[in-house]
């Protein structure tokens, strides 16, 4: 009785319609067919492996050397100076395009992002990072940087300086240069005097603007880093960096490194700044 029951369960599934069992049919062979072509075409496509040898090329190297005499696309850099701020391998003088108000506001707006942490909005070297411990950064109103040729600005966003790392990689070359030009108005602006203004245009002084604007007296003030600034060591105390010579002196935020550049080191060291 049991035996039977089950058997009239089981001879439904076992005896389909012919129609049925046909369309099953195709549609696995239709998904093996799909499933193993795709397999064979990505598995067996003939490739190079990274760093393997192959047997295709006399010498059995995958990676190939570059043809002599070409240069890759967008590696063409003719202008070398645009490219590196160097002349016959010295840093010179002078911007490799015409400076324009809009070539000023974007090198404020990149100096503003990448370089203020460190140097500030005043360029003096005292900014956030300066003020939780890093190495002090370049005081751009010293004597040395004011004389320095604009390709030295270019040459060390570009390489690093010292404690410094290069920013080439977030800042591209014509950046670099608005950059540059931004600095050197920076210098100009700490400087300036009514004469450097042609005549007749107006002139306010920054008190008049700090009183309209309702700015706190601080704001006049010069940008110093605040005595309460922490130095972000467990312990501290001012952070030590290894000296970039290797020599294994080290040095600390308190005290700027000698300069590592092709120009003369007159007054990195400045006394505060005016
Ligand atoms: C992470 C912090 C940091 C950032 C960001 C930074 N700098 Fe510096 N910079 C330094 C430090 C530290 C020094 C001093 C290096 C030394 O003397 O060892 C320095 C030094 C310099 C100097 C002086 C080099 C000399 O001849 O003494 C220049 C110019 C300069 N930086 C430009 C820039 C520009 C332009 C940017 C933005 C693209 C920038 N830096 C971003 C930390 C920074």
């Amino acid at each position: 009785m049991r035996i039977a029951a089950q058997n009239e369960v089981r001879n439904p599934m076992q005896k389909p319609s012919k129609a049925i069992s046909m369309v099953a049919a195709m549609g696995a062979m239709a998904a093996t067919l799909v499933l193993a072509g795709c397999r064979q075409d990505m598995h067996d496509q003939p490739k190079f492996f990274p760093q393997r040898g192959t047997t295709l090329y006399a010498d059995g190297r995958s990676v190939r050397p570059q043809v002599e005499n070409t240069v890759g696309r967008s590696q063409l850099h003719q202008d070398s100076y645009f490219y590196t701020g160097l002349v016959d391998g010295r840093e010179a003088d002078g911007l490799p395009f015409p400076v324009t108000a809009r070539v000023l506001a974007r090198g404020q707006e990149r100096y503003n992002i990448y370089c203020t942490p460190c140097h500030s909005r005043v360029g003096n070297g005292e900014g956030m990072i300066v003020e939780r411990g890093y190495a002090k950064a370049g005081d751009f109103h010293t004597a040395r940087l004011e004389q320095a040729p604009l390709g030295h600005f270019f040459h060390v966003i570009s390489n690093g300086h010292g404690a410094m790392p290069d920013y080439s990689a977030q800042v591209a070359p014509a950046d670099r240069w608005a950059i540059v030009a931004y600095i050197r108005a920076l210098q100009l602006s700490q400087k300036a005097t009514q004469a450097d203004v042609p005549s007749g245009a107006h002139v306010e002084p920054l008190s008049s603007i700090a009183e309209r604007e309702g700015l706190p007296a601080a704001f006049l003030g010069e940008w110093k880093i605040p005595a309460t600034a922490e130095t972000g060591t467990p312990t501290h105390q001012p952070l030590v960096l290894p000296s970039p010579g290797g020599d294994g002196s080290a040095r600390t935020n308190s005290q700027p490194a000698a300069s590592t550049g092709s120009k003369p080191a007159a007054n990195n060291q400045a006394a505060p700044k005016q």
